[in-house]
């Protein structure tokens, strides 16, 4: 029995499917899935692990992975977990998924991190989506290239580490084949939506947009300088790592929006 948590997300959704189709048996688990898992009630936690010996681990952004549910997984016969993390976070200061990066290590189960870079559907179904629709993508990050990753490469690759061997102790860097500046994945996306879709690097055009949808002033400058220090780390580099764990290549950023719904 393998327990996925965040399964309506854009990567345990697939997780889920992609495990069903390999006759895995799955355990979906949420705050409004049939079995009812709340990070922030532990109450919820044991019924979820009940008869698994395998997890998928996601927290949402904002919600710390707890150290106390990896110790109780691995107590309740739990014998992999592997987690879904971030690509540069140390170098982001990301604090909450290094944290859940170290329980993880820490957790007395075989372990496998999947650090993902930037989801490709956050253009779709993720966060960018009402920017892509309004027209005008606004993170400041400049021309600095990132390697935009499709979710079902990274679902592949985390189901890699959940059913098979050799993947134990790995962190994974999940990246698409190419690396694309923001303003080429804006244009790529508007010729496959058929309409424009411009990109602002500029901290500037950040801040306004993120001030009109209420984000405290103090989030926005922790954002901004976070940002800022991606992009100074410069261009990501493409990882074969997709091709080495699923034996199939990564799916290129231009197939990605032509399949997806604008
Ligand atoms: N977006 C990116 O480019 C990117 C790149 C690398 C890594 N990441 C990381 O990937 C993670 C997000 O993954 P995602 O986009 O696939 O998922 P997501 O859409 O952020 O998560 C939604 C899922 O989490 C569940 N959920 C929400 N609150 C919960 C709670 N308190 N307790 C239990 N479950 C809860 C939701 O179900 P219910 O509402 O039913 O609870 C739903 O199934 C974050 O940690 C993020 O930092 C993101």
């Amino acid at each position: 029995m393998i327990l996925v948590l965040g399964p309506g997300g854009t990567v345990g959704r697939r997780v889920a499917a992609r495990l069903r189709a390999t006759g895995s048996e799955v355990r979906p688990a949420s705050r409004s899935a049939a079995v009812r898992f709340d990070w922030a009630e532990p109450g919820t936690w044991t019924a979820a692990l009940t008869g698994v010996t395998a997890m998928f681990l996601m927290a949402p952004d904002g919600v710390p992975v707890d150290a106390a549910f990896v110790d109780l997984a691995a107590r309740s016969g739990v014998r992999r977990a592997v987690l879904l993390s971030s690509r540069s976070i140390e170098t982001m200061g990301d604090a909450r998924l290094l944290s859940a990066e170290q329980a993880v290590r820490d957790g007395g189960a075989e372990w496998t991190v999947v650090r993902a870079d930037w989801f490709a559907q956050n253009f779709d179904e993720g966060f960018l989506r009402p920017a892509v629709d309004a027209g005008t993508v606004a993170i400041p990050v400049g021309g600095v290239r990132q390697t935009f990753v499709d979710a079902g490469d990274i679902a592949a690759v985390a189901v890699a580490a959940l059913t098979g061997d050799g993947h134990a102790g790995a962190t994974y860097e999940v990246t698409g084949p190419e690396a694309l500046s923001f303003g080429e994945a804006c244009a790529i996306v508007g010729t496959a939506a058929g309409r424009e879709v411009r990109f602002d690097g500029t901290a500037g055009a950040y801040a306004s947009a993120m001030t009109a949808f209420g984000v405290p002033s103090a989030q926005i400058d922790r954002d901004v300088a976070a940002f800022a220090a991606l992009a100074a780390a410069g261009d990501s580099a493409p990882q074969d790592t997709v091709e080495r764990v699923t034996g199939h290549p990564p799916k290129r950023f231009a197939d990605y929006a032509a399949g997806a719904s604008w």
